[in-house]
């Protein structure tokens, strides 16, 4: 399959595009790119896009908030979720909500109805988790499959493989229903709220967005299983992000694919 980043063709190889950016902030404009163009693309209507937290987005937000993105992109029609959420206080500096509205929401024209938030004031992750899946179903009547197809999702990888807010070896990692699911696990330790595994596996397109040495292990883990699925294993999360109909692609800085091998990576 060929496809178009940064204005180049490109072909995917293994499954997945894999493509490596030189330096940090090329990564963050490979991803508002690439997020522009798969809005561009779905065309007038609600689109729907999940967004990861963490540190490594934060300036890919900025970039899209910011020209030339910003005047380009149709603010009015995109609908913002979270992928997951840590339990605590809307300002506090690790509420992933926080970073999403410091980087994108405070800075573009973005209606602020169209942000779909995990709501921490309620009692618990529980109730949390509950209220954003119930938020997710009222928002996509009767999906196809019975699943919110996102049109786009936006995924970090730990060191540890885990995306999202699934951890190696949790139990969330077998559900079949719920959209979204209270957990313990990470960093920061604070129990969290994340979507679950049908409803990445249900988006059309999934980015993951991977940066630091740190990260080059992990990010050669996952990409080798979407080489070859007999890797997939819940003891690297990642690796069971494999939308049936949807593309993945992985975009990465010199430091994070630093170990993978050159003809893992798409041509670019
Ligand atoms: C979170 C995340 C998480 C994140 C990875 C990578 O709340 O921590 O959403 O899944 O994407 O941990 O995080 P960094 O980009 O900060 O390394």
């Amino acid at each position: 399959m060929a496809h178009t980043v940064n204005g180049k063709r490109a072909r995917e190889g293994g499954g997945a595009g894999v493509f490596v950016l030189s330096s940090p902030a090329e990564l963050a404009r490979a991803v508002a790119g690439r997020l522009w163009g798969i809005v561009r693309e779905r065309g007038a209507g609600p689109v729907h896009v999940l967004l990861s937290g963490g540190e490594t987005p934060r300036k890919a937000y900025e970039t899209l908030a910011a020209e030339p993105y910003r005047g380009r992109f149709p603010w009015g029609s995109v609908h913002f979720w979270q992928a997951d959420e840590r339990f605590v206080p809307a300002a506090d500096p690790r509420s992933n909500r926080r970073m999403i509205g410091e980087a994108l929401l405070s800075r573009a024209p973005a209606p602020l109805e169209n942000f779909h938030g995990i709501d921490t004031s309620l009692p618990g992750p529980a109730e949390a988790a509950r209220a954003y899946d119930a938020e997710l179903r009222r928002a996509f009547p009767e999906p196809p499959g019975g699943v919110p197809r996102f049109d786009a999702v936006v995924l970090g990888v730990g060191e540890d493989g885990h995306t999202a807010s699934l951890f190696p070896g949790s139990d969330a990692l077998a559900e079949e229903t719920a959209l979204a699911l209270p957990v313990v696990g990470g960093d920061p330790p604070v129990p969290r709220v994340t979507v679950t595994l049908p409803l990445l596996n249900a988006a059309l397109r999934v980015v993951f967005v991977v940066q630091g040495e740190g990260k080059a292990n992990a990010l050669r883990d996952v990409v080798a299983a979407f080489r070859d699925p007999s890797l997939r294993s819940p003891g690297i999360p990642a690796t069971l992000v494999t939308p049936r109909r949807g593309m993945v692609v992985f975009l990465a800085d010199s430091g994070a694919a630093s170990r993978l091998p050159a003809e893992w990576r798409s041509p670019g």
